[in-house]
């Protein structure tokens, strides 16, 4: 393998994929050697931005049969992200790979085994924990800036984008576990609650989550037939709460509201003499330098590559958000 360059091909030219070729391509660490699609149609319009580097494949065992591609990202429909992960893990290459991980526990399990008997990187795409406020917000609640964690409150929604083989929340609350997931350093949560609604799919394209884990309590509401475009997570800790708003321009993304409630008498609600006051101080809104998470998450799994370290969001993490899936769709199973 070239130490030095990264030769890179890339399965799934469709909505998402043309954003991972974007950055891969930009960042001088990687070469991309290949695109594949099924459709051809796809690789005319990458052909139009890429012509003259790469090669265009509608069969990916082309690609992973070349020797001097050394890794495959993986933008494909998540009900196929498993065989092609597979098949890519069994032809020697490292694996980046768009989230969700894979549609069932069982078979990250088996992917996690592949790749760590052929010794080769697996990286999940949870391109939140790359984001630049996400890793802000770690910073305050290790530096107990926040104080204890109260909850979490996410919202994700839009009118569609309807996706057949996966519900709302595999596509959507995934996000805000693998948030969840690198803020708490790997928590589970031991109660799962989950209501939803298959309207115009055959999975839910609206699902509400709740969570308790040990100290806090989390809810997470997923939705593709929303009137809103909403993007939103509130973190309230004992001390201060933060509002991380993605749809807002780069600079007003992350609001801190020193803002909480102190116990002023007692310390028992049972007893009269407890009482509360309201805490209300200082809004502020922390510069925080523009970077672009894909990007990032890209560039971390180059690292991994190259320096043979486990990624930030490897299948262990992956795994861990499946089971909470898992455990939710079981949930709303029991209640039909
Ligand atoms: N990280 C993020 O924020 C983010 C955002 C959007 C989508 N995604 C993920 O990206 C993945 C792709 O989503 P999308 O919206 O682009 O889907 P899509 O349906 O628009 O595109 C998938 C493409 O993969 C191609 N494809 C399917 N099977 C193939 C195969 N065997 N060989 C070659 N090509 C094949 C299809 O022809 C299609 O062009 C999903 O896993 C999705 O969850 C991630």
């Amino acid at each position: 393998m070239n130490k030095t360059i990264n030769n890179i091909a890339l399965i799934g030219f469709g909505y998402w994929g043309p954003n991972v070729a974007k950055n891969i391509f930009l960042n001088k660490k990687f070469t991309l050697k290949a695109i594949c699609d099924l459709k051809q149609s796809r690789l005319d319009k990458a052909n139009l931005l890429y012509s003259q580097f790469i090669t265009y494949e509608l069969d990916y065992q082309k690609i992973l049969a070349d020797e001097n591609i050394n890794s495959i990202a993986i933008a494909v429909e998540t009900s196929s992200h498993y065989q092609i992960a597979k098949d890519s893990l069994n032809a020697g290459k490292h694996v980046y790979i768009e989230k969700p991980f894979t549609s069932t526990v069982r078979e990250a399990e088996e992917l996690k085994e592949l790749a760590l008997k052929n010794k080769l990187i697996l990286h999940v795409d949870h391109i939140m924990i790359y984001h630049p406020c996400v890793q802000r917000i770690k910073k305050m609640i290790h530096s107990n800036e926040l104080g204890e964690l109260l909850y979490l409150e996410a919202m994700r929604m839009n009118l569609g984008q309807i996706k057949k083989d996966v519900s709302a929340m595999e596509d959507l609350a995934v996000h805000d576990l693998s948030i969840i997931d690198y803020l708490t350093d790997g928590q589970m949560p031991f109660y799962i609650k989950a209501i939803g609604e298959k309207k115009y799919n055959p999975k839910e394209s609206l699902t509400f989550l709740m969570l308790r884990y040990n100290n806090f309590i989390v809810h997470i509401q997923s939705s593709w037939i929303s009137p809103l475009k909403e993007r939103k997570l509130i973190i309230a800790g004992t001390k201060k709460m933060v509002v991380f708003d993605d749809i807002k321009s780069s600079n007003e993304k992350l609001i801190i509201y020193d803002k909480g409630v102190d116990v002023i008498a007692g310390e028992d609600i049972e007893y009269e003499d407890y009482a509360v006051k309201m805490r209300v101080g200082d809004i502020s809104i922390p510069y925080i330098k523009e970077e672009d998470a894909l990007f990032n998450s890209l560039d971390h799994f180059n690292d991994c590559v190259m320096n043979n370290i486990q990624s930030d969001s490897g299948p262990e993490s992956a795994i861990r958000i499946l089971k909470i899936l898992e455990l939710a769709n079981a949930d709303m199973k029991k209640q039909i």
